[in-house]
């Protein structure tokens, strides 16, 4: 189904054998190719800010330091990952709908560069905590749209939601918090979907935000220095995904971009995004511990399932379980292992810990390794990592061919 990459395979394989599996394998310079492929398409409008949720390695943090304009966080301790990559905070936003007291304090103390308030409830300890830290602290406002177009993978508002302002109570909510005196709205911000693979519904959701954006300023007679979008730029994952057209993206909406940003001259306009930049960029590699032949299927059972990576077992927020786009490290050897429908499973004790159903590969067979694509985003983040108690997947990161261990989380 997937040809093997002999250069990629061997990368992989080396992984493997001196790291151990599962593991996953960060490639900085096809993070490099598509952040210059984004900023070739989108640059002349946005400066773009990376979600760390999505992949907090702090190695891989620190080698976007010089190379992204910003980091959107969105709990304390995504504050300290980013701090301990040598971000500034100054340089970074928050985000996120539950922030605490302890968390709040930490990023006004460090110098946070811009709040991104989700509430008033927020708003006003936001306010009272800058009070007792005698600081006056930036903050974005949060808008929640009454419509996200279809063709998201997940979306955050156009429904009931617990993230941001909805914009249908704006007009009451804001003015109260641009009337507290130890916080300064400097502009707005909007993520509203995310996962797109289509240019259409892209530009639509942007015209909405442009739409809102403008509202909103206008209401307020607010002049913003930052206006944020989150992009929701897609990724392909299964097969048959074709990847997001950028260049059909700016074609469509590049004239009212252009108008916007004429209208907003004084204002930086912001993408935030993540899993765009690094999922491509990422491999979980697997080994295969054990084959079953039951009941007509052939079953390999790997050393890693959905502890270590549950986006690519489909339980991360996917209706219908998909296969991931994935390839045995090797490939046929020259027909040697001819392609055959197979299961591929996980170590866990229970019947979700599937990373494949019917996969067309060579034939598998114990010790051979499996390279899941696109897990450069949701990866160990987004896994339970303890269930089951089986080692931690080692992350490594691949520079110019030089290997890395840079696992963040460690134990078994
Ligand atoms: C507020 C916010 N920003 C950024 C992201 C990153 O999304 P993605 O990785 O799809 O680009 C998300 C994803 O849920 C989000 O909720």
């Amino acid at each position: 189904m997937c040809r093997p990459l002999t250069d990629l395979d061997r990368h992989l394989a080396e992984a493997a054998a001196r790291f151990g599996t599962p593991c996953y394998v960060y490639a900085t310079d096809l993070v490099e190719e598509r952040l210059a492929h984004l900023r070739a398409h989108l640059g002349r409008w946005f400066a773009v800010s990376f979600a760390v949720k999505s992949n907090p390695n702090p190695a891989l943090l620190d080698w976007m330091r010089g190379r992204l304009d910003c980091l959107d966080i969105s709990s304390g301790g995504e504050l300290a990952l980013a701090q301990e990559a040598g971000w500034d905070a100054e340089r970074i936003s928050f985000t996120g709908p539950a922030k605490r007291d302890a968390e709040l304090r930490a990023a006004t103390q460090a110098g946070l560069g811009e709040l991104v308030l989700e509430s008033l409830r927020e708003a006003r300890l936001a306010d009272a905590i800058a009070g007792e830290l005698g600081r006056v602290q930036p903050v974005l406002v949060r808008l929640a749209p009454a419509r996200v177009p279809k063709g998201f993978g997940d979306q955050m508002a156009g429904r009931p939601s617990p993230f941001g302002v909805d914009v249908e109570e704006a007009a009451e909510i804001l003015p109260q918090i641009a009337a507290l005196p130890n916080l300064k709205i400097i502009g707005l911000h909007i993520y509203s979907g995310t996962q797109c693979l289509k240019p259409e519904a892209i530009c639509e959701n942007w015209r909405i935000f442009m739409q809102v954006f403008a509202d909103t300023c206008a209401a307020l007679d607010l002049r913003p220095e930052k206006l944020i979008f989150g992009a929701g730029l897609g990724i392909p994952y299964h097969p048959g995904d074709s990847a997001l057209d950028l260049a059909a993206i700016a074609a469509e909406i590049g004239p009212e971009l252009d108008a916007f940003a004429a209208r907003f001259s004084a204002t930086r306009l912001v993408l935030e995004l993540g899993r765009y930049l690094v999922g491509p960029a990422g491999w979980f590699v697997t080994r295969v511990v054990s084959v079953k032949q039951s009941r007509g299927s052939r079953i390999a059972i790997c050393d890693g399932g959905l502890n270590a990576n549950l986006a690519a077992s489909g339980n991360f927020g996917m209706v219908l379980r998909r296969n991931y786009v994935m390839h045995r490290v090797g490939g046929d050897e020259d027909g040697a292992r001819p392609e055959e429908r197979q299961d591929i499973s996980g170590p866990l004790c229970t019947s979700i810990d599937k990373l494949g159903g019917g996969v067309a590969l060579p034939r598998l067979e114990e010790g051979d390794l499996i390279a899941i694509h696109a897990c450069g985003a949701y990866g160990p983040t987004a896994s339970p990592l303890h269930f089951i108690s089986h080692p931690m997947p080692a992350e490594l990161l691949l520079t110019g061919g030089q290997m890395r261990d840079v696992t963040r989380i460690r134990g078994g």
